[in-house]
């Protein structure tokens, strides 16, 4: 099996699957607790039916959106993601490229393995920067100075993991500090030695963002788990968020909304878009499906912000669903992991053009040449 194979992210999934050692592939693949909401987020979307029309002269397509002060091409971007070299050497380079090549924006996670200024000068395309706030409040403000001057277009503040999730999996696999791998785990790095032996030539692998001034993120090795919980502050509010959105002055999102309340609290506070969103399944099993808010959500505040989708979006007709609920647009994180995962920055280009083209298509079976012309008449609720 090749990438020429992967025809969509269960393909991609089954390829890293091979390609990766477990504990990685299980890092990525994981969700909390029994995986309730991991399952849930994709599920959600079968609740509802497309509504075709015929005939409807589909010619000229338009799938364009203007989403965080970026104009995309098609109304899917990436999601901010930790640590991408750890999943393959071309790391958070090879996903931003590809965003860019394919026209839409790239998210960078404060905990990435490529820094601010690296991805800022890598490509001219739009950007959103992944804001976590730490307990050194200096250096967190920091990065949004950072982000000015790197050009970035947008940033995102993640307000739903001041405790990491439980990932049983990353237990049972040993990706936890100190790295207690396991019998399994140690033969899974040997059964993978191009991956082991990329990962050791590559670049030296750091928390780029915050070297230098995390000890943990350097010199240090410590599991993401632990990271999290020692280097997060709990006790930020909508107050900081409110700080943090004045400080930049730009387009900002709420990353992490699952509420109507706080759906108007991030209006309030003067956040321009929210990211209707869990995590991935990744940190409260048992919350409900971003897609199940979707609605009342977009009733509430869509008139003040720009509500985005993430989580649990797999294929086109999900996107469809999405948009004709009332989403301006969806982010994709595992959707472009696996496919790095699976084969680095050409498996990232095939997920990205298939996932377009599979929109695509899906428009002209609806009937329906833009996406803003997409709503709730074309969904059929049970
Ligand atoms: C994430 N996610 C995430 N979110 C964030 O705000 N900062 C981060 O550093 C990370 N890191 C991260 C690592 C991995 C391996 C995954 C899978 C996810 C969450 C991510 O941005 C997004 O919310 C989910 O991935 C969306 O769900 P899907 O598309 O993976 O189903
Ligand atoms: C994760 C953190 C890093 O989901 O956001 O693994």
């Amino acid at each position: 099996m090749g990438i020429q194979d992967c025809h969509n992210p269960a393909d991609f999934r089954e390829l890293a699957k091979k390609r990766l050692p477990a504990p990685l592939f299980h890092y990525i693949d994981g969700g909390a607790d029994d995986e309730i909401t991991l399952r849930r987020n994709t599920s959600a979307f079968d609740r509802v039916r497309l509504i075709p029309d015929a005939l409807a002269d589909l010619s000229n397509l338009d799938l364009s959106v203007n989403v965080l002060g970026a104009d995309l091409d098609w109304p899917v971007f990436c999601s901010p993601t930790a640590m991408s070299r750890l999943f393959h050497h071309h790391g958070e380079n090879a996903v931003c490229r590809m965003a860019h090549k394919h026209g839409t924006a790239y998210s960078l996670s404060t905990i990435a393995t490529t820094s601010i200024e690296e991805i800022g000068a890598l490509t001219p395309g739009p950007k959103c920067f992944q804001l976590y706030i730490h307990k050194d409040r200096e250096m967190s403000w920091d990065f949004i100075e950072r982000c000015k001057a790197a050009n970035f277009t947008s940033i995102c503040l993640t307000v739903d993991t001041l405790v990491a999730g439980n990932r049983e999996r990353d237990l049972r696999t040993g990706m936890v500090t100190p790295p207690r791998f396991n019998l399994n785990s140690l033969l899974s790095f040997c059964l993978h030695p191009h991956w082991s032996l990329n990962y050791l030539v590559s670049r030296k692998f750091e928390l780029a963002n915050v070297a230098g001034r995390v000890e943990a993120g350097t010199s240090k090795l410590i599991s993401v788990i632990d990271y999290i919980n020692s280097q997060f502050d709990r006790s930020i509010t909508w107050k900081d968020a409110g700080e943090a959105i004045e400080r930049w002055g730009g387009p900002f999102a709420i990353k992490g909304v699952m509420s109507v309340d706080d759906a108007r609290r991030a209006a309030d506070v003067g956040a321009s878009a929210i990211m209707i969103s869990n995590h991935g399944g990744r940190q409260l099993d048992g919350s409900t499906a971003p897609f199940d808010q979707l609605g009342a959500i977009v009733d509430a505040v869509g008139d003040r912000v720009e509500v985005i989708l993430d989580g649990g979006v797999r294929r086109g007709t999900h996107v469809l669903k999405a948009l004709a609920m009332g989403a301006k647009a969806c982010m994709i994180g595992r959707g472009y992991l696996y496919a790095l995962a699976a084969g680095g920055e050409p498996a990232v280009d095939r997920a990205l053009g298939k996932l377009r083209e599979e929109i695509e298509r899906d428009m002209i079976l609806m009937g329906c040449d833009s996406v803003k012309r997409l709503n709730r008449s074309r969904l059929h609720f049970d």
